[in-house]
């Protein structure tokens, strides 16, 4: 899969996401992480490509003309850019969809995909109407640029990439997919500060190891997050469980 980053920060995402798997992921060539500067397609001597909003208010917008530019420039490395379709583009902004992992899912079928990264107070909503296909926020809060969030969207959806986890077993089986949180781990040793492996998971029983992971699965989701249990499909027993 191939992610086109466009960016006034290439070296903050390339840098921040060669590293560990993801970084892996591409040297086997499983991956691709292209970061292009809008800067570089500014059309004045000063390189810039912020300008003032009309009608006043606080702040600099990004103008429309180098992001378009950059934006034509990346189109020619993609494929359907080349076929003259338009490619999808993700604009990064507290004002698209909240990302969950229904979405890094949905991402993840993409062969494609060009990731758009906004300063200041924004980018000027013509170029962002002729270009954009998916406006994507991760949470209700607002960040400084797209950056960090572009870096969590290609993170989240490169690990579903098949060949970039170890085993593609544990990108299934993980939290979300049954809308509930993992239950807890333990390592070597078996003791530590005091504190003891839950017997159970020495056993060596796998049955009674299963039910106990669930069960603390379905524990852990109504005490941290109880707006999943929700959609959670739990059995009778497991109700009454959670009731008592
Ligand atoms: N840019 C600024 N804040 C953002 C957010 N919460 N999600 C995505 N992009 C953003």
């Amino acid at each position: 899969m191939k992610f086109h980053i466009m960016t006034l920060f290439p070296e903050m995402v390339e840098q921040g996401l060669r590293t560990s798997i993801i970084g892996r992921a591409e040297q086997k060539g499983l991956l691709s992480i292209q970061a292009v500067n809008i800067r570089d397609y500014a059309f004045n001597k000063h390189q810039s490509v912020d300008d003032y909003p009309y009608g006043g208010g606080a702040g600099m917008l990004m103008q429309a003309e180098p992001v378009y530019q950059c934006y034509k420039a990346v189109c020619q490395e993609t494929k359907e850019g080349l076929e003259g379709k338009k490619p999808r583009l993700v604009y990064l902004s507290p004002q698209g969809r909240t990302f969950n992992q229904n979405i890094a899912e949905e991402f993840a079928q993409e062969e494609e995909l060009i990731l758009l990264c906004g300063h200041y107070e924004g980018i000027d909503e013509r170029v962002l109407e002729e270009i954009v296909t998916d406006y994507v926020s991760i949470g209700d809060y607002v960040l400084t640029g797209g950056e960090l969030a572009a870096m969590v969207m290609v993170d989240a959806i490169a690990r579903l990439v098949p060949g970039v986890l170890h085993n593609d077993v544990s990108a299934e089986f993980e939290s979300f997919q049954d809308h509930l949180l993992e239950y807890p781990q333990y390592s070597r040793p078996e003791i530590w500060h005091d504190k003891q492996v839950p017997p159970i998971l020495l056993s060596g029983h796998h049955a009674n190891i299963e039910k106990w992971r669930r069960e603390q699965s379905i524990i852990r989701t109504a005490r941290n997050r109880p707006d999943l249990l929700e959609k959670a499909e739990l059995t009778e027993k497991e109700q009454k469980f959670l009731e008592e």
